[in-house]
């Protein structure tokens, strides 16, 4: 049977690897909206934009995600983050279409933990973004059935703006660089994320797995870690230091761990998640320096 599935956000790094993989899906149907097609902040348009598209599912790529930023602008990044939710979770449920939504894991926040957080763990969001998309999880929820939330961290990809980009960008100016080295978390692959999307919604019966999901690439480090590898696998010498956290200013506070359990996701799906590092290899061989 055909299916059909609308991206929102279609020009953001998620967006953007989805779009890579369309060839590999003959029998679905993919529509790719970005913000111009779809506006998140304007509320009242969501509805009737929606309800004039037929699709089987949505999924939802756009966000706020400007972490510190949301910290002035609080009012629009609950708009798109999680009043617009609301509306597309409406509108799902009006016409029987699964939804899959992107969280964070800015979700947990908890002081002194030390092991992976698994789906069920209580939420502990500090600073704007992070509750925006806690709300967002508890609107799908409550308003629906047939989801995915995805929990997802630290992503990164060829397309669009990220960690790894901008490490390489400085690198390239030979600019002096200092990374925190006390939060630890899972750099992920957008394009591993939009392959393991893929495979959750193409299974059977699809709908009976609805729920709430951890992804990211196996293994963790810290942000100084994540930035050495970058280097060392582009064979970059860099001037880099390692930073805590309280020297870096940041406006919206950040969890010191959150490392994601992935277990239920690779149970589901019965496959193996490859480790950040080979991962982050594989991008940085689709990224030109010349053409940062
Ligand atoms: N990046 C991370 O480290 C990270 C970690 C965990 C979870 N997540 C979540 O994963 C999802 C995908 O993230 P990403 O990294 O792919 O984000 P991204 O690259 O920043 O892309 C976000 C997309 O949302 C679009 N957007 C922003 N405001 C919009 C609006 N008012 N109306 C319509 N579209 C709008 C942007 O459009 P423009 O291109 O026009 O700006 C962009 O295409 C998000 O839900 C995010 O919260 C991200």
């Amino acid at each position: 049977m055909r299916i059909k599935i609308l991206v929102i956000g279609s020009s953001g790094q998620l967006g953007s690897e989805l779009k890579v993989l369309e060839n590999h899906f003959p029998s679905i149907d993919f529509v790719f909206w970005s913000r111009k097609d779809l506006d998140l902040a304007d509320l009242a348009s969501i509805k009737p934009k929606l309800m004039s598209e037929e699709f089987d599912w949505i999924i939802n790529c756009a966000a706020y995600t400007k972490v510190d930023f949301a910290e002035q602008e609080n009012t629009l990044c609950t708009t798109i983050n999680a009043d617009a939710v609301g509306i597309i979770a409406e509108v799902c449920k009006q016409k029987t279409a699964g939804l899959v939504h992107y969280s964070t894991d800015y979700v947990f926040h908890q002081a002194g933990r030390l092991t992976p957080y698994v789906e069920s763990d209580l939420l502990s969001p500090k600073g704007q973004y992070a509750i925006s998309k806690m709300k967002a999880e508890e609107i799908i929820s409550s308003v629906m059935t047939d989801y995915f939330i995805i929990r997802s961290s630290w992503i990164y990809s060829s397309f669009g703006h990220n960690f790894v980009k901008t490490m390489l960008r400085l690198a390239k100016k030979k600019i002096p660089i200092k990374v925190v080295d006390d939060q630890i978390g899972s750099p992920t692959y957008a394009a591993d994320l939009a392959q393991w999307t893929m495979k959750l919604i193409a299974m059977d019966n699809a709908k009976s797995n609805s729920g709430i999901y951890h992804f990211a690439n196996q293994g963790n480090c810290s942000w100084f870690q994540f930035a050495q590898s970058i280097f060392e696998l582009k064979g970059l010498e860099v001037d880099l230091t390692a930073i805590p956290t309280s020297e870096f200013n940041a406006a919206a506070p950040r969890p010191e761990y959150s490392v994601l359990d992935t277990s239920k996701i690779r149970t589901v799906v019965s496959d193996q998640i490859p480790l950040w590092r080979d991962s982050l290899k594989n991008c940085l061989s689709l990224i030109n320096l010349d053409e940062l």
